[in-house]
């Protein structure tokens, strides 16, 4: 009996021992592809053609030394592809996908983003450290430039491939209220791009994106410039509580990914049903949370849970009666959240995405 127990525990801690292996590889991984995305290393391959260490050091004006380490490591992960066996002096190239991954920040496969959270976590991390100590928040500026560019870079694939094209004739209704023209309201909108989307595929309607962080903020006015939609999408920085404060009736709210971390949910979707004109409706999207806790749960719940550690709870208890609930909100906690805020009725909606659960908020 007690062999067999000793037995299970050291093949258990074995095989634990090989996950965390794996884990730290993912990670040292994630940090040199980072490099290659922030320095354009990989873009200076595409567009320039295969290259040595020198000719890449000529083109991306890096440092010869550490360019020879970054590549040598590319080549052993298989992002990139070397001709021949030495180097200083052989060239490299891009291995298939490497352009799809993280070279187009529209591609569906587009995973850049999941590069640039590690830096954004690793800036604010020794704040975080002491916040398990002293309960304190730690606010999303602490994550620095970084955790912005990220969150668009993560999310911005969806909106543009899927927001039109798939989620919205799913939600009854919607495609012919936007069709005919809407006043929309897109809270907690990061750089902005579910607004602009949702604005370049029915010109009839006019979005005001609001979010309280001012680098997002100017990045989404940026953005819609670029998208041509200035005129009908406009940005403020403003939190949500305020959202009803200009008198504009919404005949659509939205949250994108973004309920789980206010730090005051009910007083959001609160706000969200009073800046609604009469017949209006909320969209939330937010994670696919599992409807009650599977422990240990699936990758996706892992990933889920260990952001909501490290990212969505921190930055959600900045407040000191903060009610954040994290990345692990089950229907059920948004449903009682609804209820608090006076809704009457909350609906999931018929749209399957392996990370997001979409719900209909009525009042
Ligand atoms: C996970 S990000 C989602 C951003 C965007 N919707 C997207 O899908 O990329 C959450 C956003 O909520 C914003 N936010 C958090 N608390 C807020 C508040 N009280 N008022 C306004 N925005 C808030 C953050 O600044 C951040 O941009």
């Amino acid at each position: 009996m007690t062999t067999t127990t000793d037995q299970r525990a050291a093949e258990a801690a074995e095989a634990l021992m090989g996950r965390i292996f794996g884990a730290a590889l993912g990670a040292a991984e994630l940090f040199t592809i980072y490099l290659g995305d922030v320095h354009g290393i990989y873009r200076a391959i595409d567009e320039g053609g295969p290259a040595t260490a020198a000719e890449l050091a000529e083109r991306t004006g890096l440092d010869h030394r550490y360019l020879v380490e970054w590549l040598q490591s590319q080549a052993i992960s298989g992002l990139l592809t070397i001709d021949g066996t030495d180097v200083w002096t052989d060239r490299f190239s891009l291995a298939p996908g490497v352009r799809e991954a993280l070279l187009e920040p529209t591609n569906p496969v587009y995973a850049g983003g999941l590069a640039a959270v590690v830096p954004a976590v690793g800036r604010a991390f020794p704040q975080l450290v002491e916040a398990f100590r002293t309960g304190a928040g730690v606010p999303y500026a602490a994550y620095g430039d970084e955790a912005v560019r990220a969150q668009e870079m993560l999310n911005r694939p969806a909106y543009v491939n899927s927001l039109a094209a798939e989620w919205i004739p799913n939600v009854p209704g919607l495609h012919d209220l936007l069709t005919r023209g809407a006043r929309v309201a897109d809270l907690g909108t990061g750089a902005g791009w579910s607004a602009i989307e949702l604005a370049k595929a029915y010109p009839a309607v006019r979005v005001d994106g609001y979010d309280n962080d001012e680098d997002s903020i100017s990045r989404a006015r940026r953005n819609a410039a670029e998208q041509g939609v200035s005129g009908r999408v406009s940005f403020e920085v403003r939190d949500i509580a305020d959202v009803a404060a200009n008198g504009t009736p919404y005949d659509l709210v939205t949250f994108f990914e973004c309920v789980h971390d206010f730090a005051h949910p009910v007083e959001a979707l609160t706000a969200a049903r009073t800046a609604l004109a009469p017949g209006g409706s909320v969209i939330v999207m937010d994670e696919h949370a599992d409807e009650v806790l599977a422990a240990p749960g699936d990758e996706v719940q892992r990933f889920l849970a260990a952001a909501s550690t490290i990212w969505c709870t921190p930055q959600g208890l900045v407040d000191e009666d903060s009610d954040v609930v994290g990345a692990i909100m089950r229907p059920d906690r948004l449903r009682h959240l609804a209820q608090h805020a006076g809704f009457g009725q909350v609906d999931v909606l018929p749209i399957e995405h392996p990370f997001w659960r979409f719900y209909r908020l009525t009042p």
